[in-house]
Protein backbone atom coordinates (compact mmCIF):
# COMPACT_ATOMS: atom_id res chain seq x y z
CA UNK A 1 0.00 0.00 0.00
CA UNK A 2 1.48 3.33 -0.73
CA UNK A 3 2.04 6.07 2.03
CA UNK A 4 -0.64 7.68 3.40
CA UNK A 5 -1.82 9.42 6.46
CA UNK A 6 -4.86 7.31 8.57
CA UNK A 7 -6.40 8.12 11.70
CA UNK A 8 -6.02 5.99 14.68
CA UNK A 9 -7.43 6.36 18.32
CA UNK A 10 -6.53 10.62 18.04
CA UNK A 11 -3.57 10.52 15.81
CA UNK A 12 -2.76 10.94 12.15
CA UNK A 13 0.08 8.44 11.37
CA UNK A 14 1.55 7.22 8.04
CA UNK A 15 -0.55 4.06 7.92
CA UNK A 16 2.74 1.78 7.72
CA UNK A 17 3.00 2.99 11.70
CA UNK A 18 -0.16 2.56 12.28
CA UNK A 19 -0.59 -0.24 15.24
CA UNK A 20 -3.50 -2.32 16.67
CA UNK A 21 -3.05 -4.61 19.66
CA UNK A 22 -3.22 -8.36 18.33
CA UNK A 23 -5.77 -8.24 21.29
CA UNK A 24 -8.32 -5.92 19.88
CA UNK A 25 -11.58 -7.45 19.79
CA UNK A 26 -12.04 -6.60 16.41
CA UNK A 27 -9.60 -8.89 15.28
CA UNK A 28 -10.01 -11.63 18.00
CA UNK A 29 -13.94 -11.85 17.77
CA UNK A 30 -14.28 -9.64 14.45
CA UNK A 31 -15.92 -7.44 17.52
CA UNK A 32 -16.38 -4.28 15.68
CA UNK A 33 -18.79 -2.45 12.94
CA UNK A 34 -17.81 -0.27 9.81
CA UNK A 35 -18.86 2.39 7.02
CA UNK A 36 -18.01 3.13 3.73
CA UNK A 37 -18.63 6.68 2.84
CA UNK A 38 -18.32 7.59 -1.12
CA UNK A 39 -16.16 10.58 -1.87
CA UNK A 40 -16.98 12.84 -4.74
CA UNK A 41 -14.32 15.73 -5.90
CA UNK A 42 -12.84 15.09 -2.73
CA UNK A 43 -16.09 15.79 -0.65
CA UNK A 44 -18.69 13.90 0.83
CA UNK A 45 -21.71 12.06 0.08
CA UNK A 46 -24.34 11.47 1.90
CA UNK A 47 -22.35 11.42 5.12
CA UNK A 48 -24.94 12.38 7.61
CA UNK A 49 -26.97 9.04 6.32
CA UNK A 50 -24.13 7.05 7.37
CA UNK A 51 -22.76 8.14 9.73
CA UNK A 52 -26.73 7.78 11.54
CA UNK A 53 -26.11 3.92 10.06
CA UNK A 54 -22.73 4.00 12.11
CA UNK A 55 -24.56 4.96 15.56
CA UNK A 56 -27.31 2.27 14.54
CA UNK A 57 -24.71 -0.24 14.47
CA UNK A 58 -22.95 0.83 17.40
CA UNK A 59 -25.87 0.89 19.28
CA UNK A 60 -27.07 -2.77 18.08
CA UNK A 61 -23.53 -4.19 19.47
CA UNK A 62 -23.35 -1.96 22.65
CA UNK A 63 -20.77 0.18 21.90
CA UNK A 64 -21.11 3.68 23.03
CA UNK A 65 -20.42 5.95 19.68
CA UNK A 66 -17.26 7.47 20.67
CA UNK A 67 -17.87 10.85 18.49
CA UNK A 68 -20.39 13.49 17.52
CA UNK A 69 -21.08 14.35 13.94
CA UNK A 70 -19.06 17.66 13.80
CA UNK A 71 -15.78 15.27 15.26
CA UNK A 72 -16.07 12.75 12.96
CA UNK A 73 -16.67 15.15 9.76
CA UNK A 74 -13.33 16.92 10.79
CA UNK A 75 -11.85 13.53 10.84
CA UNK A 76 -12.80 12.67 7.18
CA UNK A 77 -12.10 16.43 6.13
CA UNK A 78 -8.21 16.38 7.62
CA UNK A 79 -8.07 12.74 5.77
CA UNK A 80 -9.31 14.46 2.41
CA UNK A 81 -6.96 17.50 2.89
CA UNK A 82 -3.63 15.14 1.93
CA UNK A 83 -2.35 15.05 -1.17
CA UNK A 84 -3.53 12.16 -3.32
CA UNK A 85 -4.43 10.32 -6.73
CA UNK A 86 -7.10 8.85 -8.02
CA UNK A 87 -11.12 8.35 -6.31
CA UNK A 88 -10.90 7.87 -2.64
CA UNK A 89 -13.94 6.60 -0.18
CA UNK A 90 -13.75 7.12 3.37
CA UNK A 91 -13.58 3.83 5.27
CA UNK A 92 -14.35 4.21 9.20
CA UNK A 93 -14.28 0.96 11.56
CA UNK A 94 -15.03 0.85 15.10
CA UNK A 95 -14.28 -2.06 17.07
CA UNK A 96 -14.49 -2.67 20.63
CA UNK A 97 -11.24 -1.88 21.52
CA UNK A 98 -8.08 -3.84 23.51
CA UNK A 99 -8.22 -5.70 26.35
CA UNK A 100 -5.52 -8.11 28.09
CA UNK A 101 -7.71 -11.17 28.57
CA UNK A 102 -9.26 -12.64 25.55
CA UNK A 103 -13.12 -13.06 26.90
CA UNK A 104 -15.98 -13.60 24.99
CA UNK A 105 -17.88 -11.29 27.07
CA UNK A 106 -17.13 -7.76 26.29
CA UNK A 107 -15.30 -6.29 29.04
CA UNK A 108 -16.97 -3.47 30.89
CA UNK A 109 -14.16 -1.08 30.99
CA UNK A 110 -12.66 -0.82 27.58
CA UNK A 111 -12.33 1.98 25.03
CA UNK A 112 -13.29 1.37 21.78
CA UNK A 113 -10.33 1.64 18.86
CA UNK A 114 -11.08 4.23 15.71
CA UNK A 115 -9.27 3.46 12.48
CA UNK A 116 -10.71 5.57 9.36
CA UNK A 117 -8.90 6.57 6.37
CA UNK A 118 -9.21 7.95 2.65
CA UNK A 119 -8.60 4.50 0.94
CA UNK A 120 -8.51 4.59 -2.84
CA UNK A 121 -10.78 3.21 -4.87
CA UNK A 122 -10.53 1.48 -8.34
CA UNK A 123 -14.16 2.50 -10.39
CA UNK A 124 -14.85 -0.20 -12.81
CA UNK A 125 -16.55 0.29 -16.09
CA UNK A 126 -19.96 -1.80 -15.24
CA UNK A 127 -22.01 0.53 -17.94
CA UNK A 128 -22.16 -2.47 -19.86
CA UNK A 129 -23.53 -5.37 -17.29
CA UNK A 130 -21.60 -8.01 -14.94
CA UNK A 131 -22.41 -11.73 -14.53
CA UNK A 132 -23.69 -12.76 -10.97
CA UNK A 133 -24.18 -16.12 -9.34
CA UNK A 134 -27.15 -16.83 -6.61
CA UNK A 135 -25.76 -18.17 -3.49
CA UNK A 136 -27.67 -19.82 -0.48
CA UNK A 137 -27.21 -17.31 2.51
CA UNK A 138 -25.07 -18.40 5.11
CA UNK A 139 -24.46 -15.32 7.01
CA UNK A 140 -26.03 -15.13 10.76
CA UNK A 141 -29.20 -13.26 11.15
CA UNK A 142 -28.63 -9.48 11.91
CA UNK A 143 -27.28 -8.62 8.50
CA UNK A 144 -28.94 -5.22 9.29
CA UNK A 145 -25.76 -4.49 10.86
CA UNK A 146 -22.65 -3.18 9.35
CA UNK A 147 -20.46 -5.56 11.10
CA UNK A 148 -16.89 -6.30 9.64
CA UNK A 149 -17.58 -10.22 10.11
CA UNK A 150 -17.82 -10.37 6.68
CA UNK A 151 -16.93 -14.21 6.38
CA UNK A 152 -19.66 -15.27 4.19
CA UNK A 153 -19.68 -12.15 2.09
CA UNK A 154 -15.67 -12.88 1.10
CA UNK A 155 -16.96 -16.67 0.46
CA UNK A 156 -19.48 -15.97 -1.99
CA UNK A 157 -17.63 -13.26 -3.94
CA UNK A 158 -14.76 -16.04 -4.32
CA UNK A 159 -17.14 -18.28 -5.32
CA UNK A 160 -18.45 -15.81 -7.73
CA UNK A 161 -14.96 -14.85 -9.39
CA UNK A 162 -14.21 -18.93 -9.80
CA UNK A 163 -17.14 -19.06 -11.21
CA UNK A 164 -15.64 -15.90 -13.57
CA UNK A 165 -18.37 -13.61 -12.46
CA UNK A 166 -18.57 -10.76 -10.42
CA UNK A 167 -20.60 -10.82 -7.82
CA UNK A 168 -23.38 -13.21 -5.79
CA UNK A 169 -26.90 -12.54 -5.04
CA UNK A 170 -27.95 -14.19 -1.57
CA UNK A 171 -30.86 -16.68 -1.28
CA UNK A 172 -32.43 -17.29 1.82
CA UNK A 173 -35.60 -19.84 2.05
CA UNK A 174 -36.54 -18.93 -1.41
CA UNK A 175 -36.20 -14.99 -1.48
CA UNK A 176 -33.68 -12.78 -3.25
CA UNK A 177 -32.09 -10.71 -0.71
CA UNK A 178 -29.18 -8.16 -1.55
CA UNK A 179 -25.85 -8.65 -2.67
CA UNK A 180 -22.53 -9.99 -1.60
CA UNK A 181 -21.25 -5.93 -0.66
CA UNK A 182 -24.95 -4.24 -2.69
CA UNK A 183 -28.94 -4.20 -2.43
CA UNK A 184 -31.07 -6.02 -5.00
CA UNK A 185 -33.50 -4.45 -7.30
CA UNK A 186 -35.73 -6.24 -9.70
CA UNK A 187 -37.43 -4.76 -12.87
CA UNK A 188 -40.35 -6.43 -14.40
CA UNK A 189 -42.86 -5.40 -16.39
CA UNK A 190 -42.12 -1.71 -15.87
CA UNK A 191 -42.25 -1.66 -12.01
CA UNK A 192 -39.56 -2.02 -10.28
CA UNK A 193 -38.85 -3.93 -6.99
CA UNK A 194 -37.00 -4.22 -3.91
CA UNK A 195 -36.80 -6.25 -0.96
CA UNK A 196 -38.23 -4.62 2.12
CA UNK A 197 -35.57 -3.64 5.09
CA UNK A 198 -35.54 -6.93 7.30
CA UNK A 199 -33.08 -7.74 9.83
CA UNK A 200 -31.38 -9.58 6.96
CA UNK A 201 -30.84 -6.97 5.00
CA UNK A 202 -28.16 -4.32 5.11
CA UNK A 203 -30.36 -0.66 4.92
CA UNK A 204 -28.35 0.53 2.08
CA UNK A 205 -27.89 4.51 1.79
CA UNK A 206 -27.83 4.21 -2.18
CA UNK A 207 -31.08 1.78 -2.20
CA UNK A 208 -32.96 4.60 -0.19
CA UNK A 209 -31.75 7.02 -2.66
CA UNK A 210 -32.60 4.84 -5.65
CA UNK A 211 -35.86 4.51 -4.63
CA UNK A 212 -36.51 7.99 -4.01
CA UNK A 213 -34.88 9.42 -7.02
CA UNK A 214 -37.30 6.29 -9.32
CA UNK A 215 -40.77 7.51 -6.76
CA UNK A 216 -39.58 11.30 -7.96
CA UNK A 217 -40.20 10.42 -11.64
CA UNK A 218 -42.70 8.76 -11.10
CA UNK A 219 -41.87 5.37 -11.74
CA UNK A 220 -43.30 2.49 -10.18
CA UNK A 221 -41.23 1.03 -7.56
CA UNK A 222 -42.19 -1.63 -4.46
CA UNK A 223 -40.74 -2.78 -1.40
CA UNK A 224 -41.64 -6.50 -1.03
CA UNK A 225 -40.34 -9.79 -0.93
CA UNK A 226 -38.39 -11.21 -4.21
CA UNK A 227 -38.71 -15.13 -4.76
CA UNK A 228 -35.47 -16.37 -6.42
CA UNK A 229 -37.89 -17.75 -9.18
CA UNK A 230 -38.77 -14.18 -9.72
CA UNK A 231 -34.90 -13.68 -10.79
CA UNK A 232 -34.84 -15.99 -13.72
CA UNK A 233 -37.47 -14.20 -15.68
CA UNK A 234 -36.89 -10.38 -14.71
CA UNK A 235 -36.17 -7.81 -17.08
CA UNK A 236 -33.65 -6.25 -15.83
CA UNK A 237 -31.48 -6.75 -12.17
CA UNK A 238 -29.28 -3.93 -10.37
CA UNK A 239 -27.41 -4.23 -7.30
CA UNK A 240 -26.24 -0.75 -5.90
CA UNK A 241 -23.88 0.41 -3.51
CA UNK A 242 -22.19 3.70 -2.37
CA UNK A 243 -19.45 3.12 -4.45
CA UNK A 244 -20.18 1.15 -7.13
CA UNK A 245 -23.57 2.93 -7.47
CA UNK A 246 -25.87 1.35 -9.78
CA UNK A 247 -24.41 -2.14 -11.69
CA UNK A 248 -26.56 -3.67 -13.55
CA UNK A 249 -26.82 -7.50 -13.98
CA UNK A 250 -26.88 -9.30 -17.59
CA UNK A 251 -26.09 -12.85 -16.27
CA UNK A 252 -27.07 -14.79 -13.66
CA UNK A 253 -25.91 -18.42 -12.82
CA UNK A 254 -25.20 -18.31 -16.41
CA UNK A 255 -28.65 -17.20 -17.86
CA UNK A 256 -29.18 -13.68 -19.84
CA UNK A 257 -31.00 -11.58 -17.82
CA UNK A 258 -33.35 -8.78 -20.55
CA UNK A 259 -31.19 -10.74 -23.19
CA UNK A 260 -28.04 -9.62 -21.68
CA UNK A 261 -28.12 -6.08 -22.52
CA UNK A 262 -28.40 -3.37 -19.91
CA UNK A 263 -32.07 -2.43 -19.76
CA UNK A 264 -33.58 1.24 -20.00
CA UNK A 265 -34.92 1.06 -16.50
CA UNK A 266 -31.39 0.65 -15.72
CA UNK A 267 -29.92 3.51 -18.27
CA UNK A 268 -32.76 6.21 -16.68
CA UNK A 269 -32.04 5.57 -13.13
CA UNK A 270 -28.03 5.76 -13.38
CA UNK A 271 -28.89 8.94 -15.27
CA UNK A 272 -31.02 10.42 -12.79
CA UNK A 273 -28.42 9.20 -10.20
CA UNK A 274 -25.26 11.31 -11.78
CA UNK A 275 -27.88 14.19 -11.98
CA UNK A 276 -28.50 13.87 -8.34
CA UNK A 277 -24.72 14.40 -7.96
CA UNK A 278 -23.97 17.07 -10.07
CA UNK A 279 -26.66 18.86 -8.70
CA UNK A 280 -24.98 18.05 -5.07
CA UNK A 281 -21.44 19.03 -6.04
CA UNK A 282 -23.28 22.34 -8.49
C1 LIG B 1 -24.30 -6.44 2.41
C2 LIG B 1 -24.46 -5.06 1.86
N1 LIG B 1 -25.65 -4.68 1.39
C3 LIG B 1 -25.84 -3.45 0.85
C4 LIG B 1 -24.78 -2.54 0.75
C5 LIG B 1 -25.01 -1.20 0.11
O1 LIG B 1 -25.04 -0.19 1.08
P1 LIG B 1 -24.71 1.32 0.71
O2 LIG B 1 -25.61 1.70 -0.41
O3 LIG B 1 -25.03 2.07 1.95
O4 LIG B 1 -23.28 1.36 0.34
C6 LIG B 1 -23.52 -2.89 1.26
C7 LIG B 1 -22.42 -1.95 1.19
O5 LIG B 1 -21.32 -2.23 1.56
C8 LIG B 1 -23.36 -4.18 1.82
O6 LIG B 1 -22.17 -4.56 2.30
Amino acid sequence: MQHMIVYLNGDYVDIHDAVISPLDRGFLFGDSVYEVIPVYQNQLFAEKEHLDRLTHSLAAINIPQPLDHAEWVNIFNQLLSYPHEGDRMIYVQVTRGAYAERLHASPAAIVPTIFVAALPVTKKDVSQGIRAITVNDIRWNLCRIKATTLLANVLAKDAAQRLDTHDAIFIREGFALEGTASNLFVVKNNHVFTPPLSANILPGITRQLVIDLLRQQDIMITERMIAATELVDADEIWLTGSVSEIVPVIMLDQRPISHGNVGIFYKKATEWYKNNLEKHYA
